[in-house]
């Protein structure tokens, strides 16, 4: 079975909280569970992973490399800075698509780079939690065109 990794950086786990007006109310939790059943309709197998630590990121992305066929990733502010993050996508040689609830073009400047930008197949910004099963279903049918062009 396909399965997707979905990775959230900093800050995330306190969705609900955060800037509501950029971030939406729903927790982190709530996130997860619509993501949990985009993928069952999908058919496909997600885990989703949390942390506001570089390294940790990078630890799972690692760990899960040969296993798994696709990353959604929400990098928080590491999306504007995080090298080493974006040379473990890289490495782990699958697809990737940015996921940005906000829309960081329409916000400081300092949001509007992402370092990421260049090793993902795609970005989706400003959409809220809908931002993550638009991926999903993206991802999922880009693996599945992958595969057939494989055969
Ligand atoms: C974010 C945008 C980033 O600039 C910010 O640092 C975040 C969340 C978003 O989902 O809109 O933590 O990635």
């Amino acid at each position: 079975m396909t399965k997707i990794l979905v990775l959230h950086g900093p800050n995330l786990n306190f969705l609900g909280r955060r800037d509501p007006h950029h971030y939406g109310s729903l927790t982190l939790d709530d996130v997860n569970r619509r993501i949990a059943e985009r993928a069952a309709t999908l058919q496909v197998e997600t885990e989703c992973f949390q942390s506001n630590h570089e390294g940790a990121l990078i630890d799972c992305l690692q760990e899960r490399t040969g296993e798994i066929d696709g990353v959604v990733i929400n990098a928080g502010a590491l999306t504007h800075y995080g090298l080493s993050l974006k040379d473990a996508l890289t490495d782990s040689g699958v697809p990737v698509v940015e996921v940005h609830l906000s829309n960081i073009h329409a916000r400081e400047a300092w949001r509007r780079h992402s370092v990421l930008a260049d090793t993902a197949q795609g970005q989706i910004a400003g959409l809220g939690w809908r931002g993550y099963t638009a991926a999903l279903e993206a991802l999922v049918g880009i693996i599945a065109d992958d595969a057939a062009q494989a055969t």
